[in-house]
């Protein structure tokens, strides 16, 4: 299932959110091998490959066919390629928890296209997969991550005080969670 924005406030960029297919591991690539993007993220190798991207599109495929994660490419309408991921992983049918996930290529940046994204994953979380929970973490220092929580009304559950060893430096991390009683859509 695709999700379609046609609205999307503060954003010059009209976006949506769909299923990736092996056709846009170049856009992935090509958004993904900027060092900017991977400075925050956890689970993204870095140099990126294109057989990077391959392998991530053939696990989202299978994670989606066995329900475990619904990883959607955040498409750009006007140029038909993918410029972001938006992604719910670790779907715990049990809990109804899942972890929240996303990055978007660095010239799309401030222009509110994460932060309507993650707004309409939460959509799919709550209103589709009937999540209860859904949790994300995001590096302190990473100030556009938190503020995408934030706004899309994630609290602060805690702190893994200098969790992380990078650039010659500890670096906090911060664990976010928002309830679907919370969630007001
Ligand atoms: C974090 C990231 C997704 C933000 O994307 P974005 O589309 O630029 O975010 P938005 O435009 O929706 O911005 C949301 C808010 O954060 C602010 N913001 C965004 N980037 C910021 C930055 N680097 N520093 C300070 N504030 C920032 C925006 O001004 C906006 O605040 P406002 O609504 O009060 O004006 C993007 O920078 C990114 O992909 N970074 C690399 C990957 C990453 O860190 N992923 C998250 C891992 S936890």
């Amino acid at each position: 299932m695709d999700i379609n924005f046609s609205n999307i406030k503060d954003s010059r960029v009209q976006i949506r959110l769909r299923k990736l297919q092996l056709s846009d591991a170049k856009s992935i690539y090509q958004n993904v091998k900027d060092k900017a993007i991977v400075r925050y993220t956890l689970q993204i190798p870095h140099p990126y490959y294109l057989s990077d991207a391959r392998k991530f599109i053939n696990y989202s495929i299978k994670a989606y066919r066995e329900k475990t994660a619904y990883i959607f490419g955040i498409e750009h309408i006007d140029k038909k390629t993918i410029i972001g991921i938006v992604s719910v992983a670790k779907v715990d049918r049990k809990n109804k928890n899942c972890e929240l996930g996303y990055w978007l290529g660095k010239k799309y940046w401030h222009q509110g296209i994460a932060s309507n994204a993650v707004g309409m994953i939460l959509d799919f979380a709550f209103n589709k997969l009937k999540m209860h929970r859904v949790y994300a973490s995001a590096f302190a220092s990473n100030t556009g991550s938190v503020r995408v929580l934030e706004k899309n009304g994630f609290l602060l559950e805690g702190v893994l005080f200098e969790n992380y060893w990078r650039n010659r430096k500890w670096h906090n991390l911060f664990l976010y969670g928002i309830l679907k009683d919370n969630y007001c859509k």
